[in-house]
């Protein structure tokens, strides 16, 4: 996902460009708004978290992109391109680094693993909005 942050801040052309540049390829992507209950189920695996409520309010509060992305290794090779959840702690050119201003408003999202890409890409698509 691009978050709400960069959305705004009008970021979805550097982002997805740079994200394109780097050897994913876009199977799946729309503007979108999640509601309060789409965000909490989304991040419910934190939703013990002191800042659930204030991560589920972010990530409700304006569009989004959702976009299911290709490649080998995605998982490892996105989360290097993205670069550390709190984007002072990012390394130079990450997308974090350039475009993330907080840890709570750090401009992109990641799958952890495989089997949550594969949840959470059915959670924002139908099969028909995904192509080959
Ligand atoms: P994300 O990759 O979307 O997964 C969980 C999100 O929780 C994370 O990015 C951060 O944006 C958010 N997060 C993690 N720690 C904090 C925190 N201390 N305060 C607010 N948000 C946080």
């Amino acid at each position: 996902m691009i978050k709400p942050d960069a959305v705004k801040a009008g970021h979805i052309g550097a982002i997805l460009n740079q994200i394109t540049e780097n050897g994913f390829r876009i199977k799946a992507m729309k503007l979108t708004q999640l509601t309060l209950a789409d965000a909490k189920k989304f991040y419910e695996i934190h939703q013990e978290r002191p800042f659930y409520g204030e991560l589920t309010e972010f990530m409700s509060s304006g569009p989004i992109v959702a976009a299911i992305l290709e490649k080998d290794n995605a998982v490892e090779d996105f989360r290097k391109l993205i670069g550390s959840t709190n984007p002072a702690e990012a390394e130079e050119g990450t997308i974090r680094k350039k475009f993330a201003t907080s840890v709570g408003e750090n401009a992109v999202h990641g799958s952890d693993s495989d089997e949550n890409a594969k949840i959470e890409a059915d959670f924002h698509f139908a099969g028909r909005e995904v192509f080959g």
